[in-house]
């Protein structure tokens, strides 16, 4: 099968150009002015631009977390991914203490074999050290190409695991060649915070927000970043939130430490006052890290313009309001983390940085794919628009107007975290090595279609650590 993408203009981390681009079998086979072949079919791109397909490195798909399980699964998340111009999706397996590491990874495959019509990965998730789990890691790496682990610095009694834990994943990390993610909040002080904040009777959702303060994020980001310096490793901080974080990423990373970050389109735009929503709507705003007070949003994009801040994640975790949220009426602890934002992900950080002039259409890409891949093991085959590259392609026009709500979103989700918020530019056709998933705004694809990506060993790419953006 052969596909030719006429008068597009191709962006890549580092160019943008008019170019046709060919696709054999799933794979680009050459980009060129007036390209003239023998194809099956061809497609006009006149007036957009030819997006490399967004890689999501952080979502939660079909999760158990917060005595519930998240409402989008591998297929209707990796279908409202597509729409909105991801065609890749890291997604984390859990673990269980005690339970062979080949379990869990067995579970996830379980649950989405015959679901994704886009290609996946999984990360693992470490919660202990010990010989079983020291034997089972190089294998894991090796055999089923799962080079990022991530251990949790908080959620107490659930997943958080000890310093000692931390430091032993990232010294068997630096060995066998993988990245290690940290979710960097101070766990036990947290805990303190909550059980105060619930003696003196405050139980309403902005109490999570201030029983979570910056504090215990910049706290345990500069932990990790210093326990990844003495270890002599390579870090990967998630969902970063705040000023108090990206500043102990930015001295690390002055030092020479292999730290990166990243953060997530809700902490870009939205801040703390919406968890004072009346009518308990205020939950629907619950993640952790928390929501900041807004002056730190223009950190964030400071940080990622200057590459102190390297990726954006969805951290899609979404829960229904009604049912799910609710479980935490009178209790702010039993709100189920976290929310819906796989498939707005890459248009709103369009409209928001590039529309907005924040950031350039090179540092988007990169930032929501090229550097993504690289890190974790998927590029070039993933994360550009070269010849040799999968053909997962957006067909984007940076001229659409929309306005996100949940009545038009394809999340499996009775809300949208950004109602009512205009954008501009949307993707209007998506192709997975070369086959269309979105064709003219519809979907298309087949649950099923995506693959499982074994992913490469940390730093197989020389140029996938480098530090800095240009
Ligand atoms: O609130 C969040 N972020 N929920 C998802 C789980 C996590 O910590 O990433
Ligand atoms: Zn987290
Ligand atoms: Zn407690
Ligand atoms: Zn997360």
């Amino acid at each position: 099968m052969k596909k030719l993408i006429k008068n597009g203009t191709v962006v890549t981390a580092t160019d943008q150009y008019e170019a046709d681009v060919l696709i054999e079998d799933g794979i680009i086979a050459a980009i060129g002015r007036n390209l003239k072949e023998n194809v099956d079919e061809i497609i006009d791109a006149k007036g957009a631009y030819l997006f490399p397909g967004g890689i999501d490195p952080h979502t939660h798909l079909d999760m158990p977390f917060g005595g519930s399980v998240t409402s989008d699964d591998f297929e209707t998340g990796t279908i409202a991914a597509a729409y909105g111009g991801t065609t890749t999706v890291i997604d984390f397996c859990l673990t269980d203490k005690g339970v062979p590491l080949k379990n869990s990874i067995q579970t996830w495959h379980e649950k989405s074999k015959d679901k994704a019509v886009i290609d996946y990965g999984f990360h693992l998730m470490i919660s202990e050290v010990n010989e079983n789990v020291l034997n089972e890691i190089p294998k894991i790496i090796e055999e089923d190409g799962i080079t990022s682990f991530k251990v949790f610095m908080a959620y107490k009694n659930v997943f958080q695991a000890d310093d000692g834990t931390l430091f032993r994943t990232l010294l068997t990390a630096k060995e066998h060649g993988a990245l290690v993610m940290v979710h960097a909040e101070n766990g036990d002080v947290i805990d303190y915070l909550v059980d105060k904040a619930l003696k003196e009777g405050n139980t309403d959702p902005i109490y999570h927000a201030l029983t979570r303060p910056p504090e215990v994020e910049g706290e345990a980001t500069g932990r990790a970043a210093q326990l990844t310096g003495l270890a002599d490793s390579q870090v990967y901080v998630v969902h970063v939130s705040c000023a108090a974080a990206v500043e102990k990423i930015a001295e690390a990373r002055q030092k020479g430490y292999q730290v990166w970050g990243e953060t997530c389109p809700q902490y870009l735009v939205l801040d703390q006052s919406y968890l004072e929503k009346p009518n308990f709507e205020g939950a629907k705003y619950v993640w952790s890290p928390p929501l900041r007070e807004k002056w730190n949003q223009e950190v964030l994009w400071n940080a990622l313009k200057n590459g102190q801040l390297q990726t954006l994640g969805s951290d899609q975790c979404s829960f229904n309001f009604n049912g799910q949220k609710e479980l935490g009426r009178g209790d702010f602890t039993k709100i189920p983390n976290g929310g819906p934002i796989i498939e707005d992900r890459f248009s709103l950080f369009y409209s928001e940085g590039v529309e907005k002039g924040r950031i350039s259409i090179n540092q988007f890409v990169d930032i929501v794919s090229t550097r993504i891949a690289k890190l974790f093991g998927l590029f070039p085959q993933k994360g550009t628009i070269a010849v040799g590259s999968d053909a997962d392609i957006v067909i984007f026009d940076p001229n659409a107007e929309r306005t996100i709500s949940a009545e038009t979103h394809h999340m499996n989700v009775d809300y949208s975290a950004f109602e009512g918020m205009k954008i501009t530019g949307e993707p209007i056709s998506v192709l997975s090595r070369g086959e269309f998933v979105i064709r003219e705004k519809q979907f298309v694809g087949k649950p099923g279609t995506g693959k499982y990506l074994k992913r490469k060993r940390f730093g197989s790419n020389t140029k996938a650590t480098e530090k800095v953006f240009q």
